[in-house]
């Protein structure tokens, strides 16, 4: 039965470059579960697209003297070539600056008004006399009220480590001149959580059995102990998107609100653009047997696992009569929130602005996409924190990709080109050896399947390497090159069974692998790819111009069955699929680490 599976990737703020531990964190995850479902066969919907709202775009707009919007851009662009680079088939990585966001969002906004489930409050905030406008948190500098430091910024003490509420800071001044703040009252919507907290309780118990226990902590532990409360859904702000109420219209709808809308909008858009069907987003949206994923790292569990559900259910029936009056149909909630722990950066903390970090379009400068996605799906940090230590990045392309998989594959194509011509040899009957490592081939579609459909990444790729060894083994058991000499017949056996193995085992490995998987695939003689290739194209609506990247769906023809390579097919004389690294690399790239 085909699976409409939304595969829902957390929108990188354009305001930073991204790193390695982003990448591990929920980029490359989603990208590998997104791959695995379509060889699978199922309907995939992979969406998200730049975070170009809130204070991380404005206080660098500010900095650099810029505006906002150029500065999204500028970051947007950058993230379009780096998920190109790296593989990242995204049916649709949009931006939250576009007018069919804005209007889902305030959609959203309204169906939750409508539904009783916005209320609004008066609170006190930092306001520039100077300036003439309300200080966002971060904005206002002042003395720590726990510790004492006298640099904490107003949302957290960089001192202490303790959230902060800003309205408490000592001897506050403005990070934007200096001057003194004052406390000004302000009205905002909030979101009633307390009033939803029992639906969303429902909901995560439905889930607990099978989500990751850290989610399940984050969320519905934290309920039980603590209950939801109210939250602010709107900003003294005037980069983002206006309350859709009157007399609101120097007010923006908070950035966390409305960046999760993303998922919905962008597949929304999806539909427009793509989707053959502008109603096409239903048959993830409104359909009660899709399965919704979402890939964050563990900083947005609150935000992916209570808020989004918590807005999801609020809206209720009344998001789709608003937008575009379908009756009777509610959201779907999410299915799993896999969030990814954090990757360290040899042995400690990873920090931007320190510069203890990979920055991954430079590392890409540098080496292959495949090799980082291999090492990043090895250590990817899905139950507890991990770290990336560069000779172990050498070690394992070298031991792993080089001398395990592209090895294999290089011997038994080499072997073919030179005895059969470049044609995968006719057998004689298969030997009970020859049936043994294909049905152990065959399981492991069973086995290895499963693990990337539960999002065990991990162990999914352990299990294929493991089978690459297998075939090395079988391989070096039968030994082709003794065989040859007594009787062609055998060592063609042996070799077309090798062949079969190699082409299944790169069907195991292409959701962590496809740049050389599809390489291999070329190979072994078939026509059309394993997936479809990625196209930036411009979009321009009322509100602004913005690039879009988008998967090609259609052109990929990859399946997930074992090998039916047939005898006879004529296969390419082999090329490396990987290159051996030097390990004095290493020691280069911890100079440039530690410089940086
Ligand atoms: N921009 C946020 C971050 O980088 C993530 C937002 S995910 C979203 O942490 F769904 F809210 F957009
Ligand atoms: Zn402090």
């Amino acid at each position: 039965m085909t699976e409409n599976i939304l595969v829902a990737v957390a929108w990188p703020y354009a305001s930073a470059d991204i790193h390695v531990g982003n990448v591990t964190g929920s980029y490359l995850p989603a990208d590998i579960y997104a791959r695995f479902h379509r060889l699978a066969g199922n309907r995939v919907l992979m969406v998200s697209g730049s975070d170009s709202h809130g204070t991380p775009i404005t206080v660098r707009a500010d900095e650099e003297g810029k505006a906002p919007e150029e500065v999204y851009k500028e970051y947007h662009e950058k993230f379009l070539d780096l998920f190109q680079q790296l593989g990242l088939s995204y049916d649709l990585f949009t931006s939250t600056h576009t007018e069919n966001h804005f209007q889902v969002a305030q959609t959203m906004f309204t169906a939750l008004r409508e539904n009783g489930h916005l209320y609004r409050e008066t609170q006190e905030q930092w306001y520039s006399p100077e300036q003439d406008r309300f200080l966002p948190d971060r904005y206002v500098e002042g003395t720590c009220y726990i510790c004492g430091y006298e640099n904490a910024r107003g949302d957290q003490c960089d001192e202490c480590g303790n959230l902060l509420e800003a309205n408490g800071l000592i001897d506050p001044r403005s990070k934007m001149d200096g001057s003194t703040p004052v406390l000004r009252e302000t009205e905002h919507f909030y979101l009633d959580l307390g009033g939803l907290q029992s639906e969303i309780v429902d909901f995560l118990k439905e889930r607990e059995d099978y989500w990751r226990p850290n989610v399940v902590r984050q969320s519905l532990g934290q309920i039980l102990t603590e209950g939801l409360h109210g939250r602010p859904i709107t900003r003294d702000l005037k980069w983002g998107i206006p309350v859709p109420v009157d007399g609101w219209e120097d007010k923006r709808l908070y950035v966390w609100f409305e960046a999760v809308i993303g998922y919905l909008s962008a597949s929304i858009e999806w539909a427009k653009l793509y989707g053959g069907d502008p109603d096409a987003w239903h048959d993830w949206w409104y359909a009660e047997d899709s399965r919704t994923y979402y890939f964050i790292g563990k900083d947005n569990i609150p935000f992916h696992a209570v808020i989004w559900p918590a807005e999801l259910a609020g809206a209720g029936e009344s998001f789709g009569e608003l937008f575009d009056g379908t009756k009777g149909q509610t959201l779907t909630l999410p299915y799993d929130v896999p969030a990814n722990e954090f990757l360290n950066m040899e042995g400690k903390k990873i920090s931007g602005s320190r510069g203890w970090v990979i920055d991954t379009l430079d590392f890409l400068s540098r080496y292959d996409p495949d090799p980082l996605r291999y090492y990043l799906t090895a250590i990817m940090p899905e139950t507890r924190d991990s770290d990336w230590n560069w000779h172990e990045f050498i070690a394992r392309n070298n031991n792993e990709l080089v001398a395990t998989w592209g090895n294999l594959v290089n011997r038994v194509l080499s072997f073919a080109q030179k005895y059969w011509e470049g044609a995968v040899p006719e057998p004689g009957e298969l030997r009970p050896a020859d049936q043994e490592i294909l049905e152990k081939i065959k399981k492991g579609f069973d086995d290895v399947g499963q693990a990337y459909d539960q999002v065990k990444l991990r162990s999914a790729l352990n299990t294929a390497m493991s089978l690459a060894a297998d075939v090395n083994k079988y391989l070096d058991d039968q030994a082709p090159w003794f065989e040859i000499k007594e009787d062609k017949i055998e060592a063609g056996t042996t070799i077309y069974t090798a062949l079969q193995a190699i082409d299944s085992v790169k069907i195991l490995l292409a959701p962590v692998l496809p740049f050389s998987s599809e390489k291999l695939h070329r190979m072994l003689g078939y026509e059309n790819p394993l997936f479809g290739g990625q196209e930036v194209e411009k979009i321009s609506d009322e509100l602004s111009e913005h690039k879009v990247l988008r998967y090609l769906a259609e052109n990929g023809s990859g399946t997930w069955e074992p090998s039916q390579l047939p005898a006879g097919r004529n296969i390419q004389s082999p090329g490396p699929l990987f290159e051996k690294l030097d390990d004095s690399l290493a020691e280069e790239e911890l100079k440039r680490l530690s410089s940086s």
